[in-house]
This record gives C-alpha cells, structure tokens and sequence, in this order.
C-alpha cells in the first residue's frame, strides 16, 4: 500500500512519519519509508539543488522539471519495488506537493501539472494521503526554529522564504484538493500535539488497511 504525507512547511509530516511507521513495524507490516525530493541518489542531488536558498532565478518550469526529474527516478528506483515486495510505502510529500506548490503557490496550471506528473509516475497514485493541515502562520513559526536548531536556514530555506500569502495559497490548495478527491485524501488536524496527530494517522491507515483486506488485530 502506498501513503503519502502532504500539507505546508512546519506541519509535522517527517514526525508524524516515523511515529506511523514505527506503529505499523510494530504490528508486524514492513515498512518503507522515504521522501521528496531525495529519495533516492540523484534526488538528493537534485535536493541540495531545489531546495537552498541560494538557488537564486530558478523559472518555475525549470523548478517543476527538477521536481519531476526526482519523482520519475524515485518511483523507478524506491517506491515501484517496494510496492511490489509488498511493503507499506510511507512518502513524505509526493504529486500534491507539485500540484499545491508550483500550481496554487506559483500559479501553474493545475490540470497540467496533473499530466507532467501522471507522466513521471507511469499513473502510481497514493492509496491514500494524509493530509497534516494547519494553518500557514502556526507552521512558518515551527519550520524556522526546525531549521535553525539544524542549521539549515539557507540549504534548505528557499520555500520557507516564500511569503505568508504564497504558502496561505498552497494550504488552501491542498484542502481544494482533498475536497476533489475525499476517498484518497485524509484530513489530519496538525495543529495538535504528535500523539493525537498519530491517533488520527492510524485510524485512516486501518481504515484503508482494511478496505484492502490488509489488516493486522
Ligand atoms: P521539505 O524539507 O520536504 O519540506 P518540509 O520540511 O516542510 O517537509 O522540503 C521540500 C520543499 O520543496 C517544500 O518547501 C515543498 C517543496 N516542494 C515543491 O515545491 N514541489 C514538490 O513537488 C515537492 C516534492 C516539494
């Protein structure tokens, strides 16, 4: 099965991810867990290239290609055999984070982007995507202390610098998106501690689980 984390910056998708995936190992289902960008060795590349903010008068198309570039390896490379051992695959940020960031962040179109990527992943959609949602102000906050007390203001800070109205539009975005798509997406409210966020997390991965007749009691 394959669960994708998605929502702003400082929503607490990398937390919530280790807390999931050790909840589920511990049920006894293997798990896989990754991200993007740099999932794999030229994503990490890519990356160090996407995200620094001293990658200064990238043109959108260019960001969105590298972005895809990244994808189109990963889900080769990681997430294709992975699946296909039967793993759960856990991905921090994936197709909706092209959708919400280079879409309603800076203005691409939506349906276009939609294509580029089905492209890049041979039609590989999530199973289901967890949406962690709060609002732009509230994860701003907590993705500049992240990435101060790691030091990784400037290598990692070209999207955190964006403005509070650019990552209001990606928010909205997302919800736009998962009100399209209710039966793949769940809503997490992320503005809660990380157990309640957990709490929420794992009553939409059984309920996927078991649609798929995959449950563990
Ligand atoms: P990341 O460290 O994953 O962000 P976070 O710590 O908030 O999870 O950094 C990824 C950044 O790249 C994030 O700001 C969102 C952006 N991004 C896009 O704009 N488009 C994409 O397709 C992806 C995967 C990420």
């Amino acid at each position: 099965m394959f669960i994708t984390f998605e929502g702003i910056e400082g929503a607490g998708k990398s937390t919530a991810q280790r807390l999931l995936a050790d909840h589920l190992q511990n049920k006894g289902y293997t798990v896989c867990t990754t991200r993007e960008p740099g999932g794999c060795s030229l994503g990490r590349r890519l990356r160090a290239v996407l995200l620094d903010a001293r990658t200064t008068g990238l043109r959108s198309k260019a960001e969105l290609f590298l972005f895809l570039a990244d994808r189109a390896q990963h889900v080769g490379e990681v997430i294709r055999p992975a699946l296909d051992e039967g793993q759960i695959v856990l991905c921090d940020r994936y197709v909706d984070s092209t959708v919400a960031y280079q879409g309603y962040g800076r203005g691409m179109d939506t349906d276009q982007l939609v294509a580029v990527n089905n492209l890049a992943i041979g039609g590989l959609w999530p199973h289901l995507t967890l949406l962690l949602d709060l609002p732009p102000e509230m994860g701003l906050i907590r993705a500049g202390q992240r990435n101060k007390e790691e030091g990784t203001v400037i290598s990692e800070g070209r999207f955190e610098s964006e403005s509070l109205t650019f990552h209001t539009r990606v928010r909205e975005g997302y919800l736009e998106r998962a009100a399209g798509e209710p039966d793949r997406f769940a809503i997490i409210d992320a503005s809660c501690p990380p157990e309640d966020v957990l709490l929420q997390c794992v009553s939409a991965v059984e309920a996927k689980l078991r649609e798929f007749g995959r449950v563990v009691e």
